[in-house]
C-alpha cells in the first residue's frame, strides 16, 4: 500500500486551550503535525508519514510558507510510494492556499488540505474526524485514479478552486460560493458517490513561487469610500516599492463608489492592474462592455488576489 504524507502547517486544528468550556479561548498551531495524526486511532497501522512545513495561525499565511509547502508538495509527490497529501491548515486562509495549489499542481495524484474549527482541546473537536476523512480521501482518490486539489471539511469534499469559509464559527463553516460540494461522505468518512466533474488542475507548476511576489493589495468599497486608500497606496509604493496590482472587492456586482473608481482609475493609468470582484458571498462578477477592471468571476476578492499575483507573474 501507498503511503499519504501530511504536511502540518498548524491552525486551529493543531490549536490548544486551557478551559475545555471556553473553546473559542486557545492558541492555534500548538500540536506537531505527529501528535494530530497520534490522535487518531483510526489512521494506527495507515502508512502515514508527517512533516511539520510550518507551524502558524493561517491569519500569518504568507508568500514564504507557501514556497515552503510547495517544495514539500513537489518533493513527495514526485515519489512512487507516495499516493497522495494532505494538509493540515488553518480555516481562516484555507481559500487561499487550496486555490494556489489548484492554480500550480499538475493534478496527477491528489491534495487534500483540512483542518478544524475547534481545537484540539475542544469536547467538540472537529480536527480529529477531518484528518482521518483527509486521509480516507487521499486513499479513495488514488484508488480511483483521481487528481487535483480538494478540501475535505465536515465531512464534504469540496473543490480547491472554489472553496471557501462562509462561517465565522459554526462547525459546518466551508461552502463553494454556492456551489454544492463535490462529494459527501459518510459517518465513517468514506466517500461512496461518484465526483463528476472531478476539478482539472491549473498545472502552472512550482516556478511562481521560487521568484518574488509582486504586490498586490485588496481595496474594499463601502460607504465614503472616495479614494483615500488608493491615494495612500500609490504615494505608499513611489517611497517604498512598487504596487503591482490592486483588487476591488465591490459591492453587489463588482460596483464601486464614484470616488474609488476615479483613484482606481488613476491607479492604472500609472500602470497598476485593477481586478474586480464582490464582498457578496455568492454571485461573482461577469464581464461587462468597456470594463477597465477586469472581472473576476466567482473568485473571492482573497482569491482573485492570488489570481492577480499569478498573472503578474507570467501564469
Ligand atoms: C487559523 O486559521 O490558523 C486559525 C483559525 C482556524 O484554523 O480555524
Amino acid at each position: 500500500m501507498k503511503s499519504v504524507v501530511i504536511l502540518g502547517t498548524g491552525g486551529t486544528i493543531a490549536g490548544t486551550g486551557h478551559d475545555p468550556q471556553k473553546s473559542w479561548q486557545y492558541r492555534a498551531a500548538q500540536l506537531s503535525v505527529s501528535q494530530l495524526v497520534d490522535a487518531v486511532p483510526e489512521l494506527a497501522g495507515v502508512p502515514l508519514e508527517t512533516v511539520q512545513v510550518a507551524q502558524i495561525d493561517s491569519k500569518d499565511m504568507s508568500w514564504s510558507v507557501w514556497r515552503s509547502l510547495g517544495q514539500a508538495l513537489q518533493a513527495h509527490l514526485a515519489r512512487e510510494d507516495v499516493a497522495g497529501v494532505v494538509i493540515t491548515h488553518g480555516t481562516d486562509t484555507l481559500e487561499e492556499t487550496a486555490y494556489l495549489l489548484h492554480r500550480l499542481l499538475d493534478g496527477r495524484k491528489p491534495v487534500v488540505l483540512t483542518a478544524a474549527m475547534r481545537p484540539a482541546t475542544a469536547p467538540d473537536a472537529d480536527g480529529p474526524a477531518n484528518l482521518r476523512d483527509a486521509v480516507r480521501v487521499v486513499q479513495e482518490a488514488a484508488r480511483r485514479g483521481l487528481g487535483g486539489v480538494v478540501a475535505v471539511l465536515h465531512r464534504r469534499i469540496w473543490a480547491g478552486g472554489q472553496v471557501r469559509k462562509a462561517h465565522s464559527c459554526a462547525l459546518d463553516a466551508f461552502d463553494a460560493g454556492g456551489h454544492p460540494p463535490l462529494a459527501r461522505l459518510d459517518e465513517q468518512g468514506l466517500w461512496h458517490e461518484a465526483i463528476t466533474p472531478w476539478p482539472a488542475s491549473g498545472k502552472a507548476g512550482w516556478l511562481p513561487l521560487a521568484t518574488e511576489p509582486p504586490r498586490v493589495e485588496i481595496i474594499h468599497s463601502h460607504a465614503d469610500a472616495d479614494g483615500w486608500m488608493v491615494q495612500a497606496a500609490l504615494a505608499h509604493a513611489r517611497q517604498h516599492g512598487p504596487l503591482k496590482g490592486l483588487v476591488l472587492a465591490g459591492t453587489g456586482h463588482g460596483t464601486l463608489h464614484q470616488g474609488l473608481e476615479a483613484a482606481l482609475t488613476q491607479a492604472v493609468a500609472q500602470g497598476v492592474a485593477v481586478w474586480r470582484s464582490s464582498r457578496v458571498a455568492r454571485g461573482g462578477v461577469n464581464s461587462r462592455e468597456g470594463d477597465v477592471f477586469v472581472a473576476c468571476g466567482e473568485l473571492t476578492p482573497a482569491q482573485a488576489r492570488v489570481a492577480l499575483m499569478l498573472y503578474l507573474l507570467g501564469v
